[in-house]
């Protein structure tokens, strides 16, 4: 893996486009793309038709990237074994990895953070819209980000759902009460409206797919959200 330059912190507004909305006949490009028009960190959607009902990319892809750009690799497991995978995720490149709290993914969530830091990673804990907050609590201490899921994962281009601001706020509660400096994403339906919605409650890292590769002009896109 590369060592980012940069250490980001949770004050930090960091934008990444995700590339599951990009054109995957010419994914290299395409992550340039975004690079050149602003997107300070990667997001790459893994999806293993199993923990979510699509199938997207894996190691190989993310490599190339990661072959192709020297950018923050922020990749979001959704698959049911992400314990057996992680080495592989860890061997292409990946900067953080964001494993999953439900109980759909089969993994000893304590284990598989400690694995992901030990391999020199970043280490991501993410809830469904149907999760409550309280299920991430025990491990809040042990993560470097945690993600709170504004759709239901799956799928680019559905709507924000706006009562998860309150788990937002929660997150941004709990790390100042603890002391604690975890990023706090968000990811789904992320536009110029609801990432202010998003920023406003607390959310520091804000995914968007379909609103920046989609856009005509992406680079206006990413300054908007930033911006927002
Ligand atoms: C959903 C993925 C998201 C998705 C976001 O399962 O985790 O990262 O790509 O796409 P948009 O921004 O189009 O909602
Ligand atoms: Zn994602």
């Amino acid at each position: 893996m590369t060592w980012p330059v940069k250490k980001w912190t949770f004050q930090d507004r960091i934008i990444a486009p995700s590339l599951l909305a990009a054109d995957f006949g010419r994914v290299a490009e395409e992550s340039s793309r975004a690079i050149n028009a602003g997107a300070d960190w990667m997001h790459l959607d893994v999806m293993d038709g199993n923990f979510v009902d699509n199938i997207s990319f894996g190691p190989a892809l993310i490599q190339a990237v990661h072959e192709t750009n020297d950018v923050f690799l922020d990749v979001h497991l959704m698959i049911a074994r992400p314990d057996h995978y992680l080495p592989r995720f860890v061997a292409a490149g990946a900067d953080m990895i964001t494993v999953h709290v439900e109980p759909e993914a089969q993994h000893d969530v304590s284990k598989t953070l400690a694995a992901i830091r030990a391999a020199g990673c970043q280490a991501g804990l993410a809830l469904n819209p149907a999760t409550p907050f309280e299920a991430v609590v025990p491990f809040l201490a042990d993560i470097d980000m945690l993600l709170v899921m504004t759709v239901v994962p799956g799928f680019g281009g559905q709507s924000f759902i706006q009562e998860m601001m309150a788990k937002v706020q929660a997150g941004v509660k709990h790390r100042s009460s603890n002391s604690l400096s975890y990023h706090i994403q968000v990811d789904g339906g992320i536009g110029t409206h609801t990432a202010a919605l998003a920023a406003k409650a607390g959310a520091n890292v804000l995914v968007a797919g379909s609103s920046t590769f989609g856009a005509a002009d992406m680079k206006a896109a990413i300054t908007a959200i930033r911006d927002a």
